[in-house]
C-alpha cells in the first residue's frame, strides 16, 4: 500500500522514515495512533515537528478518504458507521445480545469471574471472524495478545472442526504475541500496524488487557500509575480499532469487594478506566453449567441478559447441547 508509507508525506526523507522505523512507526496509519507526544519521545524529535508530522498524516489520510475530517456532517458519519463490519458470534442467545455480533472501529470488553468462559469466547471469535460475508464472519485473520498464557491452538482446532473449517487454514490465519510484561503488552499494540495490514487482520484478542498491570503495579500506592498506564494501553486500543476497521476484544477478570452489600459483590479490575475507554461491556457469569451474558454498557444496545454454554465448539446455545443429546440417545 504505497499511500500509507511514511516516505509518501511531504519532508519524509530517508533518515525521519529510518527514525520512525526504529521507534516501530512503519506507515502513516502508525503516526495517527501514536500522536505527537509518544512520537516525540521516542524518537528524540522535538514536539513541534512531530505533531506536524502527524497532521501531514491526518491530512493525507483524509485526502485518500481512509479517515474522516474533523468536521462532519451526522451524516457522514453515519455514513463511516456503513463500513462497520459485524462478526458473528454463532449463536442465537449471544447475537441477540450483540445486535448481530461485535463490531468494528469498537472496543468490546468482557469481565467476568474465572471459569466464566472469557477465553472460551476469545477462542471462538478467532474462528468465527474467518467465515466468509456470508456466514457471519468478515473473512478475516486475528492478532491474539496473550498475557496468561492460556491461548490453546487445540482448541482452535476442535472449534474449527466443529464449525466446518479447515483446522489448519484457523490456525494459520491468527498471528499470537505473547506478552511477557506490561510494557511488553504496550509495545506489541503500538507495533500492532504492520502485522494487521500485512495479515488482513480484522480481530485483536487482547486476554488479558489487565492482568499484567495488575500484577505488576501491587498496593494503593501504585495505584494511579497503574491507572495511567491501563489507560494509555485502552486507548491505544481503541485508536487501532477505529484506524484499521478492526474488532477488538478486551478481556478483564473481576475482583469481589466485600464492601458491597447490594448488586453483585464483584466488580472489573481495570475499574473505570477500561469502562471509559471501552465501547461495549459485557459480563459473563457462572450459573451452574450455563453461562449467563448481560450488556452493561452500550451506547445502542438495549440492557439484558442472555444464556449460553460453554462446549467442544466453543461459546454455544443452550438448545445446541438438548439437540445432541436427542441425536445422541436416537443413535444408540
Ligand atoms: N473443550 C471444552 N468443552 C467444554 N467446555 C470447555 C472446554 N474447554 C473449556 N471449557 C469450559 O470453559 C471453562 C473455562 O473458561 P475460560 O477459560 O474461558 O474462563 P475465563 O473466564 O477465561 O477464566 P480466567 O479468568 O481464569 O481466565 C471451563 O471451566 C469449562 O467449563
Ligand atoms: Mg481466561
Amino acid at each position: 500500500m504505497d499511500e500509507v508509507r511514511l516516505d509518501s508525506l511531504d519532508g519524509v526523507g530517508p533518515v525521519t522514515t529510518k527514525k520512525l522505523n526504529d521507534a516501530g512507526i512503519h506507515n502513516i496509519m502508525d503516526l495517527l495512533v501514536r500522536g505527537p507526544v509518544d512520537i516525540a519521545e521516542i524518537t528524540g524529535m522535538e514536539f513541534d515537528t512531530a505533531a506536524k508530522l502527524v497532521t501531514k498524516a491526518r491530512e493525507s489520510l483524509t485526502e485518500s478518504g481512509q479517515l474522516q475530517k474533523e468536521f462532519v456532517s451526522a451524516t457522514e458519519i453515519y455514513k463511516r458507521r456503513q463500513d462497520i463490519g459485524k462478526i458473528s458470534t454463532n449463536t442465537n442467545a449471544l447475537d441477540m445480545l450483540f445486535d448481530g455480533g461485535i463490531e468494528t472501529q469498537a472496543v468490546t470488553e468482557v469481565y467476568g469471574e474465572f471459569g466464566s468462559g472469557k477465553t472460551q469466547f476469545c477462542h471462538t471469535m478467532c474462528v468465527n471472524v474467518q467465515k466468509p460475508k456470508e456466514e457471519g464472519g468478515l473473512d478475516g485473520g486475528v492478532l491474539y495478545i496473550d498475557t496468561e498464557n492460556t491461548f490453546r491452538p487445540e482448541r482452535i482446532v476442535s472449534i474449527a472442526k466443529a464449525k466446518g473449517l479447515d483446522p489448519a487454514k484457523a490456525l494459520d490465519r491468527i498471528i499470537v504475541a505473547k506478552a511477557y510484561n506490561s510494557s511488553h503488552q504496550e509495545l506489541i499494540m503500538q507495533e500492532a500496524g504492520t502485522v494487521i495490514e500485512e495479515n488482513k487482520i480484522k480481530l485483536i484478542v487482547v486476554d488479558s488487557a489487565v492482568g499484567l498491570f495488575r500484577a505488576e503495579y501491587l498496593g494503593r500506592g501504585t495505584l494511579s500509575i497503574r491507572q495511567q498506564r491501563l489507560n494509555k494501553f485502552m486507548h491505544l486500543l481503541t485508536r487501532t480499532a477505529e484506524t484499521y476497521n478492526v474488532a477488538a476484544i478486551a478481556t478483564n477478570q473481576v475482583m469481589s469487594s466485600p464492601d458491597t452489600f447490594f448488586g453483585d459483590p464483584t466488580r472489573p479490575i481495570g475499574g473505570n478506566v477500561v469502562a471509559h475507554s471501552s465501547t461495549y461491556r459485557v459480563y459473563f457469569k457462572k450459573s451452574g453449567k450455563k453461562r449467563i451474558a448481560r450488556m452493561v454498557d452500550s451506547p445502542h444496545h438495549p440492557e439484558q441478559e442472555v444464556i449460553f454454554i460453554l462446549t467442544e465448539a466453543g461459546v454455544s446455545d443452550p438448545e445446541e447441547e438438548t439437540k445432541k443429546k436427542k441425536k445422541d440417545e436416537s443413535e444408540e
